[in-house]
């Protein structure tokens, strides 16, 4: 989520790269930094901080304000950081550079493998200077690029060998002042756009960093480089093999285009979930299933040991805290408790050294949150902290830290941070599942593989925004508005009726659905809205009987329920023709037959993961009905979450409010 600007052209390289990380800066960063081309070396200023800082340094350094000189080719290329390996700090901010200054790099996305590669090139004799997976990438060009390597004197040719070794998700820029006036980058999951100018050529993580300069782009895909250079640009596969790309002509505003096209930050997080899912899940799902939280040093010991959890957090993150308690309880069969981090910090909480405080944060700095986790300190507690923000004062203060790795997030409703908050608590239950011998290593693997198919799942999911948006329309008429379930469903209900007031400003409420009758059933009248979350399949005829109730008292319910593939014994059935349409068939519900294949599991039974497509024992019950891909039953709030994501987002347009902006909100609640 980092902003990557380069430049080769005959402009004055500063007057492209600071304007366009600008541009990028919406986006979030904690350090800035360039690197141009000067006398025979990439002369480098990086700064943490904001832009401000860089600019200051630059000032009187030789390379600020400089017109190039007449017919001068210019070479430079600039970067705003989002830490994610490293703290920020100046060091650590790119570009990155080999030994002796004659090669940078900018990077965006993870090196996978950059320990190995690191340890490697240390034995080599290369000496790094900062804590980044990036500066790996410098070196190991090097290598091939440098007096005797394989590609000597050429640096497209280099990149191409470096690429062999490298593992991860990354787009890069890369110069050289031993060839000026050329730029080679890459991509690989990660956004890289290139732009062509007359006589100039641009790269730029993000459309908006390039629009003042040209207006016709090419987007490179994954697994593909471009060697640039003012009057050329060839672009091939990492193999070499040559591909031809058609330039688009953006037309984009320019606040159109700082939401990537869309018409709010809220809607474009919310399109960004399947992409930042696989950021989360990077390096700690290996391809066989197996979790690797290893990074939180809570395994091999500390973990095995702890005898509760405690979950403190705010607002949507206290949701997925929610989440994560059934996760725990169920997976690795530790008692937790989920405390709003407000009421947790003034009720003398009972916990010690046996206890794992976990607080959940997409900022880092609610102050909530930091004082709950002080409290535990204070008591004894060992504290962990998901946290989306790097080097934020919870992250800075928690004895270990979970990273998100979501990327910014600026609209103020919580859309990504939550998913990504839910999948972090996913990991650690499973892993602490295993470390406890509450999981078998294949149950866990199992659903392990289930948290790897979640992005195409999510993808899947995104899909329902028409059908959504046409509810929408119809919510926003009424003023109040109640989401039941039961379990997860109830959990998934809490944060659909918070995001639904907090941008619409619609009143609506969270109910377990088994306990409107002990008073919110006064409330339920004609017309009166219910949306009806029955996704967990051993609760569905509970659930389905609770529809009936409102629906008895004239309510308008909308449910929300899952289809497409379920799996049983292992094995995917699918949704039109499998366990839920052959279940709805026999008369039975989904749940009956899913519960059935469930019973008797041996170790623990919430990890078997059969299940079925609740949505066909919900036809004839409900008319509307909102579907959301199955998955297994714990891990669906984080699918779930999407559609009623988008409930609120169109509901909010509808009525015409300001949707990443809501009133008296913001987006970091650093006061009590
Ligand atoms: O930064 P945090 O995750 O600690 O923030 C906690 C809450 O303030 C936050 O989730 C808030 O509830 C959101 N506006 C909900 O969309």
């Amino acid at each position: 989520m980092c902003g990557i600007v380069g430049y080769v052209g005959p402009r004055a390289p500063l007057d492209v790269l600071i304007p366009g990380l600008r541009r990028l800066e919406y986006r979030g960063y904690d350090s800035a930094g360039v690197g141009v081309v000067v006398d025979g070396r990439v002369a480098v200023v990086k700064k943490e901080g904001p832009l401000q800082r860089l600019e200051a340094a630059l000032e009187g350094s030789g390379l600020d304000g400089a017109p190039a000189a007449a017919g001068a080719v210019c070479t430079g290329l600039g970067h705003t950081r989002w830490a994610t390996h490293g703290r920020p700090s100046d060091e650590n901010a790119h570009p990155h550079t080999n030994e002796d200054g004659t090669l940078a790099v900018v990077h965006n996305g993870i090196i996978e493998n950059d320990a190995e590669l690191r340890r490697e090139l240390e034995v080599r004799g290369h000496v790094f200077r900062s804590e980044t997976d990036t500066e790996v990438v410098a070196h190991l060009v090097e290598e091939f690029y440098g007096p005797g390597g394989a590609a000597e004197g050429d640096l497209a040719a280099a990149v191409r060998l470096a690429l062999r070794r490298l593992k991860g998700a990354y787009a890069f820029v890369i110069i050289s002042a031993r060839e000026p006036g050329r730029i080679v980058v890459v991509r690989q999951s990660s956004p890289l756009i290139i732009g062509l100018g007359e006589g100039e050529a641009f790269a730029a993580s993000g459309i908006p960093a390039l629009l003042p300069y040209t207006r016709r782009m090419i987007a490179l895909n994954d697994g593909e480089m471009a060697d640039l250079r003012p009057d050329r640009v060839v672009i091939t596969t990492f193999d070499g093999t040559p591909v031809r790309h058609e330039p688009f002509t953006v037309d984009w505003n320019e606040e159109q285009a700082e939401k990537g096209g869309f018409p709010h930050f809220m809607l474009k997080e919310i399109h960004e979930q399947p992409e930042v899912w696989r950021q989360t899940l990077r390096r700690r799902l290996l391809e066989d299933g197996t979790v690797d939280v290893t990074e939180t040093g809570l395994m091999g010991g500390p973990a095995a040991v702890v005898r509760r959890i405690a979950i403190a957090a705010c607002g949507t993150a206290y949701h997925a805290g929610l989440v994560g308690k059934t996760l725990f309880e169920r997976w690795a069969r530790i008692p937790v408790d989920a405390d709003l981090a407000s009421e947790f910090r003034y009720r003398d909480p009972l916990v010690g050294p046996d206890t794992l405080t976990i607080v959940i944060s997409q900022s880092g700095e609610t102050a909530d949150t930091l004082a709950a986790m002080r409290a535990a300190k204070e008591r004894g507690s060992r504290t962990l902290a998901i946290v989306n923000v790097v080097g934020s004062t919870i992250a800075r203060e928690a004895d270990a830290v979970f990273y998100t790795h979501a990327g910014p997030e600026i609209a103020v409703a919580s859309t990504k941070a939550y998913t990504t908050q839910i999948l972090a608590l996913a990991l650690l239950a499973l892993a602490f599942a295993r470390e406890r011998g509450t999981l078998d290593g294949a149950q866990a693997r199992a659903l392990g593989r289930e948290l790897q198919r979640l992005p195409v799942l999510a993808e899947a999911a995104l899909a329902a925004e028409p059908a959504v948006r046409a509810h929408a329309r119809r919510l926003a008429q009424h003023e109040d508005v109640f989401f039941i379930g039961r379990g997860l469903d109830y959990a998934a209900a809490m944060e659909a009726q918070l995001k639904l007031k907090e941008i619409s400003y619609i009143h609506a409420e969270a109910y377990a659905a088994g306990e409107l009758k002990h008073g919110t059933l006064a409330l339920v009248t004609d017309g009166v809205p219910v949306v009806a979350i029955a996704t967990q399949p051993p609760l569905l005829d509970k659930t389905i009987s609770n529809i009936r109730e409102v629906q008895a008292r004239g309510a308008w319910v909308i449910g929300v329920a899952t289809s497409g593939e379920g799996r049983v014994g292992g094995v995917p059935v699918g949704g039109g023709a499998g366990v839920g349409a052959a279940a709805a068939a026999s008369g039975k519900t989904a749940a009956a037959v899913a519960g059935t294949a469930a019973s008797g599991a041996a170790v623990n039974a919430a990890a078997e993961a059969d299940w079925a497509p609740t949505a066909p024992a919900l036809s004839g019950v409900v008319e509307d009905v909102i579907a959301v891909p199955a998955t297994h039953p714990f891990l669906q709030p984080v699918l779930t979450a999407i559609p009623l994501q988008l409930l609120a987002y169109y509901a909010a347009v509808e009525r015409g409010h300001n949707v990443d902006k809501p009133r008296n909100l913001a987006k970091s609640v650093t006061v009590e």
